[in-house]
């Protein structure tokens, strides 16, 4: 038996609804893409948003569902929940993915690109962990994974923004685990060291050869290491984990 007819199997036997909705911002590359790979694999309806270009041929072909979306705009986080709620239902299993980096030193970093940073790793997740809560509410149950990442406790010089976006993501789960934890609705954080996507290209050899040599594991993450974890959160066996920052980062960050 395949991997994929086992875990279905499971699911049957464990008397677990089959198919989930789940919706996977910024879906289309890197980690997001890892992310929706893994639970379209486990057989769940997936939905994943993208901003630029067009989404991978093998997502669509697999039967996900792509729904371009800005998370910095309110209202194409509307367009897109509507979308996604006509074809797959409301949406149970929420990662919050998308992000992205203006790396600069402070005396040189714009107000335009700490602000921008903060719209899209902050205030763009609680634009989308916003409208998700409406069905979460009514349907008493829902899982949300954030994807944080190691700078945020540790700090980065450099990444004063992001660093700021990524550890404020720490204290809006972490409210939202209290908030809503009597409504079943779990809210955890996943802090991923160096991984391997475009975000992470943009470094020169140099600096990825000293970024390696602080890693205990002395590598840098696949994005489906990252996307393991995130499916075991939203899976049954994490139905006690809530407001958790669980790092996948090789060790880089031990102790913050
Ligand atoms: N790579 C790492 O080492 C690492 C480490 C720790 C944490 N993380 C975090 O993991 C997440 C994914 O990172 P990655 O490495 O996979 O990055 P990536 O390859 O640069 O992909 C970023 C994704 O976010 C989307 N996105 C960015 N801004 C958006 C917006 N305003 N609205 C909608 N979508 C938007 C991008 O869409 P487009 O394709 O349209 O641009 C893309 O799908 C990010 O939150 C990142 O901060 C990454």
């Amino acid at each position: 038996m395949g991997p994929i007819v086992s875990e279905i199997t499971d699911r049957y036997r464990k008397g677990d609804p089959l198919s989930r909705s789940v919706l996977v911002t910024g879906g289309n590359r890197g980690i997001g893409l890892a992310i929706a790979r893994a639970f379209a694999d486990a057989g769940d309806k997936v939905a994943i948003t993208y901003r630029s270009g067009e989404p991978p041929e093998a997502l669509t072909q697999a039967g996900c569902l792509a729904v371009r979306c800005d998370i910095t705009d309110t209202e194409q986080v509307e367009q897109a929940y509507k979308q996604i709620e006509e074809k797959h239902g409301p949406v149970e299993v929420l990662i919050a993915n998308a992000g992205i980096t203006k790396d600069q030193l402070l005396m040189r970093m714009s107000e335009e690109d700490f602000v921008s940073v903060l719209d899209t790793n902050l205030t763009g997740t609680f634009r989308v962990v916003k409208r998700a809560n409406r069905a979460m509410l009514r349907a008493k149950k829902g899982r949300v994974v954030m994807i944080s990442s190691v700078v945020g406790l540790l700090g980065s010089a450099g990444q004063a923004n992001y660093a700021a976006s990524k550890a404020a993501l720490v204290g809006f789960a972490r409210s939202l685990a209290r908030e809503l934890g009597s409504r079943n609705i779990t809210f955890n954080v996943v802090a991923p060291g160096f991984v391997d996507t475009d975000m992470t290209k943009a470094l020169t050899e140099e600096q990825r050869a000293g970024i390696v040599e602080q890693v205990p594991l002395g590598r840098y993450a696949q994005p489906e290491e990252v996307a393991a974890t995130v499916r075991f959160l939203a899976s049954d066996d994490a139905s006690y984990i809530t407001g958790a920052v669980i790092p996948v980062d090789g060790g880089l960050g031990m102790g913050h």
